[in-house]
C-alpha cells in the first residue's frame, strides 16, 4: 500500500508540473486523492491495521497529502502568473509608435500658457493667505457696475465697450466686462477682514489688435483689514511680479483713475520685449500697463457690506494676457487664442 501511494505521488508530481490550466489540476488533484486513489485506500483501511502500521502509514499518508496539496497550491499559482504574462506579451504596446507618425490626432498636449502662469499666480497668492474665487461670465448691471460705485449714465460705463444681451422681463444681462465683479460676491459672502484673487475670462466689444482682444483673462485681487496702506499694496504687487519674472522688473506707478477705487493707480512695467526701447507690444511707449490698482473706494466696501469707517484694503485688476505676453516674448494678443497647435506646443515643456 506503501509502495502504491509513493508511485502514485510520483506519477502526479510528473503531471502537475506538466499541466497546462487550472482545469487539469483540478482533474489531477482528483484522480490522486480521490475515492479509489492509493491514499484514500490507505486512510479507509486504517480501521482494519495494526498499530504498527497505522504509524507508518498514517504520518506517511498525511504527508503525502500535504505535499500534494502544496503542489497544487504553486502549480495553480504558476499557472496564474503565465497567463498574465501571456497576455501582455500579445497585447505589448509599442510606445514609439506615436513618435513616428505626426498626424494631429497624435499630438501631444500641453498647458496654455495663460494657465501656466495663472497657476503659479494662485500658488504665490495662497502661500500670502488669500482665496481664489470664481464668479460668473453672464453678469447682471448691479455686480458689474452699480456696486462697483459705477452708476446709470456715469461716463466711466463707456469706457468698457459691453456686451449686452436682449432684455428679458426687464432684466439686463451682459458679460462681465472685468473681474471686478467677483469683488462684489467676494465681498458680500464673507466677513472682514478677507483677502482673496479671481481670475476669469472677460468680454469687451472692441476691435482687435496686437495688444487688444474681445475676450480677455483679467485676475483680481482684493485684500481688505483694518489700517491698509498703499505701502501694503505696493509689497504685494512687487513680491508678484518678482516671482512671476523670476527676476528684478522695473515699475512705476502713475495715478489712474477707477470709480472703484480712490487714489487709484496704474502700475506699469519696463516692456521686457523690446526692453524699453519700444514695439508693437508697448505700443512704442518702452512701458506696458500692467495692473491697475488702488485704495477700495468706500462706496464699493458699503455694497459689499463692509463697514468703511472701520475697514479699508486695496483691489487691483492684472492684465494677465499682457503679463503672460512679457514672460514669454509673445508679440502678439491674438496668439493667445488662436488654437495654433505650433504656438501652443511650445509650452510643452513649461
Ligand atoms: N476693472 C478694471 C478694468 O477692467 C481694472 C481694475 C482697476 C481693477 C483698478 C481693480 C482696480 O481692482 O483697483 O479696467
Amino acid at each position: 500500500m506503501i509502495e502504491k501511494m509513493k508511485e502514485q505521488f510520483e506519477e502526479f508530481k510528473i503531471k502537475i508540473a506538466a499541466s497546462v490550466d487550472e482545469s487539469e489540476v483540478l482533474n489531477l488533484k482528483g484522480q490522486v486523492m480521490g475515492k479509489d486513489s492509493a491514499i484514500s485506500q490507505a486512510m479507509k483501511s486504517m480501521k482494519d491495521i495494526s498499530i504498527e502500521e497505522k504509524k507508518v502509514i498514517g504520518p506517511l499518508a498525511n504527508q503525502i497529502k500535504q505535499d500534494i496539496f502544496n503542489l497544487i497550491q504553486a502549480r495553480l499559482e504558476e499557472l496564474e502568473w503565465k497567463k498574465i504574462n501571456d497576455k501582455l506579451s500579445k497585447n505589448k504596446m509599442d510606445i514609439s509608435y506615436l513618435d513616428s507618425i505626426s498626424t494631429n490626432q497624435n499630438r501631444i498636449g500641453s498647458y496654455h500658457p495663460v494657465n501656466i502662469v495663472q497657476d503659479r499666480i494662485e500658488d504665490i497668492f495662497l502661500s500670502m493667505g488669500f482665496e481664489v474665487l470664481d464668479g460668473p461670465h453672464i453678469e447682471d448691471e448691479f455686480h458689474n457696475f452699480e456696486a462697483l460705485n459705477i452708476p446709470a449714465d456715469h461716463p466711466a460705463r463707456d469706457m468698457q465697450d459691453t456686451f449686452w444681451f436682449k432684455e428679458k422681463n426687464g432684466e439686463k444681462r451682459l458679460l462681465r466686462t472685468h473681474t471686478s465683479t467677483i469683488q462684489v460676491r467676494g465681498m458680500m459672502e464673507r466677513e472682514a477682514p478677507f483677502r482673496f484673487i479671481a481670475p476669469g475670462k472677460v468680454f469687451r466689444c472692441e476691435r482687435t489688435d496686437a495688444s487688444h482682444e474681445m475676450v480677455f483673462h483679467q485676475l483680481e485681487g482684493m485684500y481688505v483689514d483694518k489700517n491698509v496702506t498703499v505701502g501694503n499694496l505696493i509689497y504685494f504687487m512687487k513680491t508678484l511680479l518678482s516671482e512671476i519674472f523670476e527676476k528684478a522688473v522695473d515699475v512705476r506707478l502713475r495715478p489712474g483713475f477707477f470709480p472703484f477705487v480712490e487714489p487709484g493707480f496704474e502700475l506699469d512695467i519696463k516692456c521686457l520685449i523690446c526692453s524699453g526701447k519700444g514695439c508693437s507690444v508697448c505700443k512704442q511707449v518702452g512701458w506696458v500697463e500692467l495692473l491697475p490698482c488702488g485704495m477700495v473706494h468706500p462706496n464699493v466696501l458699503k455694497a459689499g457690506g463692509v463697514d468703511p469707517e472701520e475697514y479699508n484694503g486695496f483691489a487691483f485688476g492684472l492684465g494677465l494676457d499682457r503679463l503672460v505676453m512679457m514672460k514669454y516674448g509673445i508679440d502678439d494678443v491674438r496668439h493667445i487664442h488662436g488654437a495654433d497647435l505650433r504656438f501652443l506646443e511650445q509650452f510643452i515643456n513649461q
